[in-house]
């Protein structure tokens, strides 16, 4: 039997429910929803697992320590004591990520400062030596988490955020966070056999997002790098079994269509679909949604208009221009759109439901929208929790 640890899953707010389920799915124990985060429980397995196979978590953090501060000396002397020489060497690098809302540091960069020199000092006090600084591609990443006198300090077995998912080789100007889009699309209720269709596209994330998911096919078959692989206990044969577990078992026969005005935005999107190795299972295509016809009797639409952070007369004419072409081109549609509440307010559909979620540091709001064949009117408005 494996031992059992207590880990932190990251993520952005508004997801903490999908990835509650996610995790769940992938057999993690005693989950629990937090503030922009799911804690829960499982095994060294588990853990390469979910930074494996979560679409909609950020980092997974295994906590090592959690203590209350009174001062920044109070960290310093702890992270002293602490025995970092059990974790990793003086031939590997570390970098500290900090998160702090206290007042015993004025910024975040003074305490990530304090507990880097308490981990030196062990070092040299041990050893005569230390380890050395990574900030861009450190072998250890450090997260430490300070909420008024509350100091927790854990291994991020993460490194680099997994919304890296490694076939973003471009982007256009304004993509969507893969996290982020792959959250949607499970907040939605698309139940990943009817065809999908992203009319403004862009770099293709929600197509792509969409393609893995349908399929089975997990972010870490992409990306390779995780920091857990430097950690003394990593388990090479454990991480290839569990690669192995969870492979795809054939292509689903589901229908992806992604369109963009913008000639070099499918480029873009065409070249990360191949990247991400679905590129046979998205139709891409060049084309203005003024003239968009939909693929199929009964569409799904998901997608992310553009919008700026204030609403100006163009954008008021082109969502009214959108919701006048899913009125009377797109009946019977499910369609879900992702923009800010002042946008949404100008398409002049009734949505069925509303979620807000935040794009970036945007308050957005995701809606749906349900049309109907015939009387060309809409749902009526249900679940409305904004
Ligand atoms: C916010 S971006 C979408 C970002 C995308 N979700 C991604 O992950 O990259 C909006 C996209 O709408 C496209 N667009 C703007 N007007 C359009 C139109 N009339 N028809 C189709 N696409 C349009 C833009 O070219 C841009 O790529």
């Amino acid at each position: 039997m494996l031992k059992k640890q207590k880990y932190t899953a990251t993520t952005l707010a508004g997801l903490e429910e999908v990835l509650a389920q996610e995790l769940i799915e992938i057999g993690a124990d005693e989950v629990q929803i937090g503030r922009r985060s799911v804690y829960f429980s499982g095994d060294l397995k588990l853990l390469y697992k979910a930074n494996y196979c979560l679409r909609s978590a950020l980092r997974i953090l295994l906590p090592i320590d959690s203590y209350k501060i009174h001062s920044a000396d109070d960290l310093y002397q702890r992270g002293k004591n602490f025995k970092w020489e059990d974790l990793f060497g003086c031939d590997q690098t570390f970098a500290i990520q900090s998160t702090v809302f206290t007042d015993l540091f004025n910024n975040s960069m003074y305490a990530s400062l304090k507990l880097k020199d308490a981990i030196v000092d062990r070092f040299r006090y041990k050893f005569g030596e230390r380890p050395s600084v990574n900030s861009k591609n450190p072998d250890i990443l450090i997260n430490l988490h300070i909420s008024n006198e509350y100091c927790t300090i854990s291994l991020d077995s993460s490194g680099e955020s997994l919304h890296k998912r490694g076939y973003r080789l471009d982007q256009n100007e304004a993509p969507m966070s893969e996290v982020l889009a792959a959250g949607l699309i499970r907040l939605s209720d698309w139940d990943r056999k009817s065809d999908l269709i992203d009319p403004m596209c862009g770099s293709g994330t929600i197509a792509i997002e969409a393609a893995m998911l349908a399929n089975g096919i997990y972010p870490g078959s992409i990306r390779k790098d995780f920091c857990f692989r430097n950690w003394r206990n990593f388990n090479p044969e454990m991480f290839a079994q569990m690669e192995e577990e969870v492979q795809p078992n054939g292509i689903q026969p589901v229908r992806i269509s992604a369109s963009d005005i913008s000639r070099r935005n499918i480029d873009i999107a065409y070249k990360n679909a191949e990247a991400a190795g679905v590129l046979k299972l998205i139709d891409f295509k060049i084309s203005d949604f003024r003239v968009l016809e939909p693929v199929s009797e009964k569409p799904f639409l998901l997608f992310n208009p553009p919008y700026g952070e204030r609403l100006t007369p163009d954008d008021t004419n082109f969502y009214s221009m959108i919701g006048e072409r899913l009125k009377h081109h797109y009946t019977n549609a499910t369609v879900w759109i992702i923009s800010t509440p002042q946008c949404l307010k100008s398409i002049g559909l009734r949505p069925s439901r509303k979620i807000s979620i935040l794009n970036g540091s945007l308050e957005c709001s995701f809606r749906k929208y349900e049309l109907y064949s015939g009387s060309k009117k809409v749902a009526p408005e249900k679940d409305v929790a904004e």
